[in-house]
């Protein structure tokens, strides 16, 4: 049991979205609850959360194909969850097999879009169909069996869909690792994972070069020798060095492979994927998911959420190397049967309007994307989007951190041409799918990730696991399981205990702790604060970083802003900010001073930095999360450690030593 787990609450918002009538009407989930005569969300919401095992149970045979039903929905053994137990599935099968079987076989799965003006692909879900089984078939030829991983190293080109695709039809789990990430975080994960095959590319194409791949994977694999082989995809051309008796191109190991391969029908509980994904301390830690549960979560809470329809144009944003990317970039759309943009890279390229020109030009509906991404596009102001048609839009998304309210509003305006709603989803690579979010019929208040969605159970507690009342903050709990949820650590099934579960297990196993911090407000609304370690804890109140981070951006000339805590004799911590300027404003004292005065006004005067730094840039990781730790490592004149896996290492050079 921890430290005293409540937090203060500074912020308050009070603005509410209501959702247009239009979209509530026709969205997927108003249909089922006039189906099942739900009258409002909150009865809606809280049936299907306690009556959990009933409505996954039904949830389960709408959205996934079995090739034998399963005996039964749910086996509790906490912190181990069987989800569609007897039940025997695939997942590949249920992507793109049972689409060709009808009218979608020549529907366009995905619009690929490569960086390089002009380079798009489209794929059908008949063309990802072939592409998948034939390289399944040359995997097969390779010696890869049921349950044996494959690593994947690979940019966002459809050639990543595909090669995940080609695992799962075989039974063999995939490990997927960022292509952003070095060479020696790829062998470390082929490594832990003892993967029998690597599959890379030649390189991938970034602001306008290549970026080469190949010679990394070759440096991460040198010393693995559970790989026999490493299929090669040709993306740009550029020359490689080449491993005779290891290397294999693509196009040659499909060469003359048939175009079918009957799907490996697997127990519901056998591994789809890892996912390795870095905890605050040491190694990264590899989740595992299993099939069957993948097979109804991610498609169900697209519908639900993002209300998928067979003619939108969805563009999930994010990158593949990422659980974001896993579940709704492939597995949750494939299996809806949708169509959705892929784009390979950088969004600056060949200028900030990129994102909105290929709205524009392939009639994207919804879009899904992070509040860093929001914040790089409000920084380069809205003059960008004003130059494309974004009309075809009817909902967006959010995902990845806390957005802060500035961001929140200038995305509906700039992108959502003030009328959309925005999906604010929380949620983790161990959750697998969405946990907290509103829907197209919840009334929105910016920053907030509104409720439990039908069919999961989270609450914010002291660190007892009682409930604090609404206005107050706490932990994050998941109190029961759900289909997608982890179901291990790879080969570490006792610091799985200690990380999720050990916290509350004295007086409620099986509560899962998220390692978030959240308020709800008096309606119940969640607005999450920040990771836990993350807190701020100044003259005895907690403060969530992000809260005050969110104040400084909401300072017209404020970017972007990091805070961390400095230990202060007197306050226990004081807090400092680091605060990226907007292009072409000059950081002076008094601007620091307004800043100040700000933040103090918006949140409290305990809140207000009580030191300003002005930087180019913040530190982040590739995902988008601002790497606190690091950046307070290097400010306190310590070890800031491996800044290599940083979307931008740079940025950790320029953070002042403040001590
Ligand atoms: O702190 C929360 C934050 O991202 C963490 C999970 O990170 P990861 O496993 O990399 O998955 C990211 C994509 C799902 C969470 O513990 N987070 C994610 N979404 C939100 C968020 N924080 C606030 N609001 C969100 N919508």
């Amino acid at each position: 049991m921890g430290e005293e787990a409540k937090t203060a609450v500074l912020m308050k918002e009070e603005r509410i979205f209501e959702p247009p009538k239009e979209l509530v009407d026709q969205s997927n989930v108003k249909a089922w609850m006039d189906k099942k005569g739900f009258k409002t969300e909150k009865e809606l919401r809280e049936w299907c959360s306690t009556n959990y095992e009933e409505f996954w149970g039904e949830m389960a045979n709408d959205f996934a194909d079995w090739e034998k039903p399963f005996d039964k929905v749910l086996d509790w053994q906490p912190p181990y969850a069987k989800w569609f137990v007897g039940g025997k599935i695939n997942m590949t099968y249920n992507c793109l097999d049972r689409h060709v079987k009808t009218w979608r076989r020549n529907k366009v799965a995905y619009i690929a879009v490569g960086e390089p003006v002009d380079d798009v692909r489209l794929f059908t879900y008949w063309d990802l169909y072939r592409e998948t089984n034939k390289l399944a078939n040359a995997l097969k030829g390779m010696g890869v069996e049921k349950g044996d991983r494959v690593s994947i190293y690979l940019p966002m080109i459809p050639e990543l869909s595909i090669a995940m695709l080609a695992c799962a039809k075989i039974g063999a789990i995939h490990s997927v690792v960022f292509s952003g990430f070095s060479a020696k975080a790829y062998g470390d994960r082929v490594k832990d994972g003892e993967s029998k095959v690597s599959i890379t590319c030649d390189g991938f194409w970034r602001r306008g070069k290549t970026v080469p791949l190949k010679a990394q994977a070759d440096e991460g694999i040198a010393d693995a020798p559970s790989i026999l082989k490493q299929i090669v995809y040709k993306r740009t051309g550029q020359d490689v060095p080449w491993n005779e008796g290891v290397d294999v191109w693509w196009h040659d190991a499909v060469e003359g492979q048939s175009a079918t391969c009957d799907p490996v029908f697997v127990d519901s509980e056998d591994r789809l994927y890892i996912l390795y994904t870095s905890g605050t301390t040491g190694k990264p830690k590899g989740i595992e998911h299993a099939q069957g549960g993948y097979c109804v979560g991610p498609p169900q809470t697209l519908s639900w959420v993002f209300d998928l329809k067979e003619d939108d144009v969805w563009w999930c944003a994010a990158d593949i190397g990422w659980v974001t990317g896993h579940s709704y970039i492939v597995y949750a759309p494939l299996s809806l049967g949708a169509t959705g943009v892929m784009y390979e890279g950088s969004p600056d390229f060949p200028d900030i309007g990129r994102w909105w020109k290929i709205i524009q030009d392939y009639g994207v509906t919804v879009l899904y994307t992070s509040p860093t991404a929001i914040r790089m596009f409000m920084r380069a102001g809205g003059e960008w989007p004003a130059k494309y048609d974004l009309s075809s839009l009817r909902l967006l998304g959010s995902v990845g951190e806390p957005i802060n309210p500035e961001a929140w509003i200038w995305y509906r305006k700039n992108i959502g041409a003030d009328k959309l709603q925005i999906m604010d989803t929380w949620w983790q690579t161990e959750t697998g799918t969405f946990i907290n979010s509103p829907l197209p019929i919840t009334p929105l208040k910016p920053g907030s990730c509104a409720f439990a969605l039908p069919g999961y159970s989270c609450e914010v507690m002291d660190e007892k696991g009682t409930v604090v009342p609404f206005g107050e903050g706490g932990n994050v709990v998941i109190t029961e399981p759900y289909p997608s949820m982890l179901r291990a650590f790879y080969k570490d099934p006792d610091r799985y205990m200690k990380t999720y579960w050990e916290y509350y297990w004295e007086n409620h196993p099986g509560y899962y702790l998220a390692g978030d911090k959240a308020r709800r407000d008096d309606d119940g609304y969640f607005f999450i604060q920040g990771r836990m370690d993350d807190v701020l804890n100044v003259a005895g109140h907690r403060i969530g970083n992000s809260e005050v981070e969110s104040a400084c951006v909401s300072f017209p000339d404020v970017a972007e802003a990091a805070c961390i805590g400095k230990p202060d004799e007197v306050k226990g911590e004081v807090i400092i900010a680091f605060c990226a300027l907007n292009a072409g404003v000059v950081g002076t004292d008094e601007l620091k001073t307004a800043i100040y005065k700000h933040v103090g006004k918006e949140l409290s005067k305990i809140a207000a930095p009580s030191e300003i730094h002005f930087v180019a840039d913040v530190p982040k990781t590739r995902s988008g999360k601002i790497m606190r730790r690091i950046i307070k490592a290097k400010a306190m004149g310590k070890d800031p450690g491996d800044t290599s896996t940083l979307a931008n290492p740079e940025a950790v050079d320029a953070i002042p030593t403040i001590v």
